[in-house]
Formats: structure tokens, C-alpha cells, sequence
């Protein structure tokens, strides 16, 4: 393997490091290229720019695969819950029984939310998306935890532990439903809690679903990570500043809600519904994707790394299959999706530009058939991202990593003066 590449500029001979990775990943360290050349390289949308090094996934585009710390997504689907998952992506290894005793009992401990908080909740207009609101509940949050004695772990565990009632509250406010007692049940696990928190409704005791709590755990481990997605990379990016780390999880936040990234899924269902609307004519709404004067994307499909099936998609095709059949659900907007898949893999356009679906594609069925609304699913999404948001930024910091500045192309006026 060359630990250099050569190359020549006008004349002038140049060589510069090259980085490997522990698969097929490898970089050209341009750290001194400026110095060197005088040249910057140019990469709208960093397609091909690595802006780290990180241990925490691993996705392999070519091959549809996904690694959360070295395990394939496969085998941590079947083996492991959320809580576990959301454990090995903070820490590095799966918790052993203590370990995960500890770290569950730790969260629950934690879930409280300052009574202010719902106080905040009401002066919000109810017409405000589910995601701002997360975002500004999540940007306020460390006022009311004392973060000056808590340890650094506290904090995160604090984000863990809080954010499911944030959301649930966000849930039930827009639904009318009264705040919760803002505590959890101490003898329910984190997803049961969660649904809880979202479902439960006074005077009448909450009885727990097996067929959803399960479906639920799987499609938030499905999200735990994800390398440097958009919203990944804006939490580095803040943390490189030293902003704080919950303003940067809510800036995350809001780059998730964008419709090309975590808003995608609530974009998929709303597009899949108005193709139903208009009569269902599969082949005329591909025509549309496919044609470039048309606005018209086909939402949850194409992605950035995956030039080949992104794995999470085939395993939450399965777990919706599966909650639709075990609820009895009969659900039109499943089967319009799955030949919606399979016509559009027929079609050139798709094939050659490898535009396969990607997570949004199927994510979204999952939730409305467990009973989370549209608006809420990217709010799930961020639920299930928390962990590998968390630990992104502490890799961040351990990694002591300068403040992130790019440089640019100046295309604008010579210099100039202003005419007295
Ligand atoms: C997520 O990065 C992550 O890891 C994100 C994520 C995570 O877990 O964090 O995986 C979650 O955000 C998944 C993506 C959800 N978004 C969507 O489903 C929106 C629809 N998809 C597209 O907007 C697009 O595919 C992106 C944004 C996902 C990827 O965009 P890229 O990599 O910049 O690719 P591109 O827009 O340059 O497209 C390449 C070509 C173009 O055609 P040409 O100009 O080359 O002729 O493919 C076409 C695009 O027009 N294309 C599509 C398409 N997606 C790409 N054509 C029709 N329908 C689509 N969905």
C-alpha cells in the first residue's frame, strides 16, 4: 500500500500523505497543501472529502453494509435492544448485565423534566413542526439541568434519559393530550417508557404492545448512527467551536428536519399518499422522478454513500411486513411502496444512477402503523441518532479537533471603491 501519492503541478513535483483505513477507506492528507501548492481543493457537498477519522460506523456503499464499532447491523437488529445499542455506539463494546443495569437504572433516573419546561411548552403555537419544537426544548434543556457539577457522562445520559419525555411531550401537546407525570415507570424498559410517555392517557391504564414495543426498538437502532451524515457532521461541527453540547445536538436537530436528510421520511409517506390520491398510477410517477424538468423526486430513494441496497431499508421493509401483519393492519401505503420499489429497480434510470431505497423509504410506514403521526416520525429519527450524535461528539473533543473552517472560491467583485 503507497503510504505516498506523487503528483505535478506547473512544473513542480509534489507529494502528500495517504491515511488508510481499517477496510477499503483510504485519503490523501491535504493538511499541508495550501502551504505547499498554493492550491485548495473544491467539494460542494464533501462527496469526496473525509473531514475525520472515526471509530464509531462503518458503512461499506458498495457493498450495502453497516457496521455500528464493527458489528453489522444484521446481527445487532436480532441480538441487541435500543438501550444496548445506544450503549456500544456511546462506548465502544456492548454493556455486560452490571454495565447495562447500571447505565438503564441511571436513565430512568434522570428522565425527570423541570416543571418549567411544560410552562415553556404552552406559550408554543400548536401550529409549530414537532422538530423546531425538540429543537428549541433540547437548546434550552442544560439551564435546567446544574451542568456545573454534573460530570461530562451525566450530561449525556441526562440527553438520553430526557429527550423521550421531550418528545412525548411534544406528542401530546399537539395532540391535546395533558403533560405526563414527568417521570418514568420505573418497571418498564427505555422503548416501553417511551411509548408510555407518548401513549398513555389518564384514568385509564397503559397496556404495553410486545408486537410494538419490538417494532419500535428495531427501527431506532436502525438510526443509531450513520457516519458523517448532515446532521452528524453540523454536532461536530458546533462541538469544534466549543459551543455547547446541547445547542450542537439541537443544531443537529435542525439539519435532521431538512426534507433531503431525517425529514425524508415524513416526505415519503405525504408523496406515497398523494400518489394513492391521484389514482395510483405508479409508472406515471416515476416518469416524474426521472424527469429532469420536473421538481418531482422519488423520496426515500438514492443515497449519498449507498450505491447498492442500504441495509436498513431491506431489515425495516421486514419489521413493517411484519408489525402490519401481526396488528392486522391492512395498509394500502405498504403496497403501494413495495411496487413502487420493484418497478422502479426494473427502470434503467434507477439501475444506472443506483438509486435504491434507502432508510426514509420504509421507516415511515413502521411508525404510522404503531401510531406515530406523520409529524413526528423525523422526531423519532432523532430519537434513535441521539446516541451516535453523543458519540460523535465526544470523539470529537477526545479527538481535540480544530475549529472546523473551510475555505472557498471567491467569485465575487475585484476590489473596488466606493464612489463619494
Ligand atoms: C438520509 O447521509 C446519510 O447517511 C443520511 C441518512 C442517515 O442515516 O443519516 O442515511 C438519512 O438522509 C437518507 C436520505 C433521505 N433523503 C431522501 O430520500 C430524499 C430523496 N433522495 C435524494 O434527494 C438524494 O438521493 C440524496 C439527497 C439522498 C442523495 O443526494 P446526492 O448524493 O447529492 O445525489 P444527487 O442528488 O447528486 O443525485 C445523483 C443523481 C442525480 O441525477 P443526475 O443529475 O446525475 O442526472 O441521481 C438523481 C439526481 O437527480 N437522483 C434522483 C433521486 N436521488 C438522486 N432522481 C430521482 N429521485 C431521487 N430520489
Amino acid at each position: 500500500m503507497c503510504s505516498f501519492v506523487n503528483f505535478n503541478i506547473n512544473g513542480y513535483h509534489y507529494k502528500l500523505p495517504v491515511i488508510y483505513g481499517t477496510f477499503c477507506d483510504k485519503a490523501i492528507n491535504i493538511s499541508q497543501l495550501r502551504e505547499n501548492t498554493g492550491f485548495i481543493t473544491f467539494d460542494p457537498g464533501f462527496k469526496n472529502t473525509g473531514i475525520t477519522k472515526s471509530s464509531i460506523s462503518f458503512i461499506d456503499g458498495e457493498k450495502g453494509e453497516l457496521l455500528y464499532r464493527g458489528y453489522p447491523i444484521e446481527q445487532i437488529i436480532n441480538k441487541c435492544s435500543f438501550i444496548e445499542t445506544s450503549y456500544l455506539i456511546l462506548n465502544g463494546e456492548l454493556p455486560d448485565t452490571a454495565q447495562l443495569k447500571y447505565f438503564s437504572e441511571k436513565i430512568k433516573k434522570l428522565n425527570h423534566i423541570h416543571v418549567k419546561i411544560n410552562q415553556i411548552l404552552d406559550q408554543i403555537p400548536n401550529s409549530y413542526h414537532p422538530m423546531g419544537i425538540l429543537s428549541y426544548l433540547t437548546y434550552i434543556l442544560d439551564t435546567f439541568i446544574n451542568s456545573l457539577e454534573e460530570k461530562e457522562e451525566e450530561m449525556y445520559l441526562h440527553l438520553l434519559a430526557k429527550l423521550p419525555m421531550l418528545a412525548a411531550l411534544t406528542y401530546r401537546k399537539k395532540i391535546g393530550l395533558p403533560p405526563l407525570p414527568t417521570y418514568a415507570d420505573y418497571h418498564l424498559d427505555y422503548i416501553s417508557n417511551l411509548l408510555k410517555m407518548f401513549f398513555s392517557i389518564p384514568n385509564k391504564s397503559y397496556k404495553q404492545n410486545p408486537i410494538i414495543v419490538d417494532a419500535l426498538n428495531k427501527v431506532l437502532i436502525l438510526h443509531a448512527d450513520h457516519e458523517q451524515n448532515c446532521s452528524t457532521t453540523t454536532v461536530r461541527l458546533l462541538g469544534s467551536a466549543h459551543a455547547g453540547l446541547f445547542s450542537s445536538i439541537s443544531a443537529g436537530m435542525s439539519a435532521l428536519w431538512g426534507k433531503l436528510h431525517g425529514g425524508a421520511n415524513q416526505a415519503v409517506i405525504e408523496m406515497l399518499e398523494n400518489i394513492l390520491k391521484s389514482g395510483g398510477n405508479i409508472k406515471k410517477w416515476i416518469e416524474k422522478a426521472k424527469n429532469k424538468k420536473d421538481p418531482f423526486r422519488l423520496m426515500g430513494f438514492g443515497h449519498r454513500i449507498y450505491k447498492n441496497f442500504d441495509p436498513r431499508a431491506r431489515i425495516a421493509k421486514k419489521v413493517a411486513e411484519n408489525v402490519i401483519q401481526k396488528l392486522g393492519i391492512s395498509d394500502p401505503i405498504f403496497e403501494l411502496a413495495k411496487n413502487i420499489e420493484e418497478n422502479a429497480l426494473k427502470d434503467s434510470y434507477f439501475v444506472e444512477k443506483k438509486l435504491y431505497p434507502n432508510i426514509d423509504f420504509y421507516s415511515g410506514i413502521i411508525y404510522q402503523a404503531i401510531g406515530i403521526p406523520k409529524d413526528m416520525f423525523t422526531v423519532m429519527f432523532a430519537l434513535g441518532r441521539l446516541s451516535g450524535w453523543i458519540a460523535h461528539w465526544k470523539e470529537m473533543k477526545f479527538n481535540r479537533e480544530p475549529i472546523a473552517r473551510p475555505r472557498q472560491i471567491y467569485i465575487g467583485y475585484k476590489k473596488r471603491n466606493i464612489e463619494n
